[in-house]
């Protein structure tokens, strides 16, 4: 199968990002083929400082590899790389339905709060379409909130083909668990718009006083709970082994523990789970001529391919001969 899926360079990673959509997506670079790209043409319809975009797009590079994405299994690269796929956003605007892209709920959610949107985040699926279809994506592994932009991706790729003929490859999406949506620190889905994150990379001691922080009911200790719901449980089966897992719920269900302790036990499982990309982190960031490189060769490779589809495309509706 040929996966793709991209991230916008937006802000650094949370545990949302890396547990409802990255991990996800590094799980598939086995695949028979697999492109993973940063989004810093998305990104600018939010992120409009030139310096912040361009560290935001390094550390996201840096942050993927260090999570484990392997550039010998899979293509890395960054959006703007491959200038086919701007093109082929434009030969699919040409069909795109307004009533279509008027549904699509990142528009529609700005306008609705009497917010003036611009063109760019109007045809972001647009834009989001032509990503995937330039490399002929089958698999495209997704947090459950993507849904709707693939399903855009396939109406605009099937509309293309009805007209052209069988030119364009219909992907899928993938959304491997379609449940996790990870709480923050406050107890809401974890957003770096609401303030209530945990970064994948922050240091140990940041992360270690947000999760002291974090909102608690004020049940007795003594009272047995019910884990399932409650969001400190939550994050912590997202860093704990099996078996501390099983044995936290256990002492949920028999009461009698502070939540301050089941904190601590969080803080010391995330360290321990994320110290091995944070080391890798720290080695790969004193190699900048080594990601270059890296992002280097994954934008010639993904040119290749998308340069080759772009071409069937312009065939196909007379743009080219
Ligand atoms: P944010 O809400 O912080 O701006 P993004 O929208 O940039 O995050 O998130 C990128 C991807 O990460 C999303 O498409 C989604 O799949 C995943 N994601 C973000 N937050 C969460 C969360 N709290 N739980 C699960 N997945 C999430
Ligand atoms: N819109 C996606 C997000 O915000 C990022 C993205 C851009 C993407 N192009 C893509 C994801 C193509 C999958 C495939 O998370």
């Amino acid at each position: 199968m040929r996966v793709l899926s991209g991230i916008q360079p937006t802000g650094r990673f949370h545990w949302g990002n890396y547990f409802g959509a990255i991990r996800q997506y590094i799980d598939l670079q086995t695949e028979e083929a697999a492109f993973y790209f940063i989004a810093n043409l998305h990104a600018l319809t939010t992120v409009r400082d030139p310096e912040v975009l361009h560290g935001y797009t390094v550390d996201a590079a840096i942050d993927l590899l260090a999570l484990g994405l392997d550039p010998d299994q899979a293509v890395l690269f960054v959006q703007s790389d491959v200038p086919a796929v701007s093109e082929l956003t434009w030969l699919l605007m040409t069909g795109a339905p307004m009533g279509l892209l008027e549904r699509c709920h990142a528009y529609k959610d700005k306008k609705a709060r009497g917010l003036s949107a611009d063109a760019g985040l109007f045809n972001y699926p647009v834009l989001m379409a032509a990503d995937i279809l330039a490399y002929d994506s089958e698999i495209v592994p997704v947090g459950a909130d993507q849904i709707q932009h693939i399903e855009v991706c396939r109406d605009l790729a099937m509309s293309f083909n009805h007209s052209f003929g069988e030119v364009l490859c219909i992907p899928k999406a993938k959304v491997l668990d379609a449940s996790a949506k990870v709480p923050g620190t406050d107890g809401e889905k974890m957003s770096k718009s609401y303030d209530n994150t945990l970064e994948v990379f922050e240091s140990p001691k940041v992360q270690r006083k947000k999760i002291m922080r974090i909102t608690t009911d004020s049940r007795p200790m003594e009272e047995p709970k019910d884990p399932q719901g409650d969001p400190l449980y939550q994050l912590y089966s997202l860093v704990a082994s099996d078996e501390d897992r099983e044995q936290m719920e256990k002492t949920y269900r028999e009461g009698g523990f502070g939540y301050g302790e089941v904190k601590k036990a969080l803080a010391d499982a995330a360290e321990s789970y994320f110290a091995e990309p944070r080391a890798r982190r720290e080695a790969l960031a004193a190699k900048p001529e080594r990601i270059e490189e890296i992002l280097a060769d994954g934008a010639s490779a993904a040119s290749r391919k998308a340069n080759e589809v772009l071409q069937r495309v312009q065939r196909a509706c007379g743009i080219a001969r």
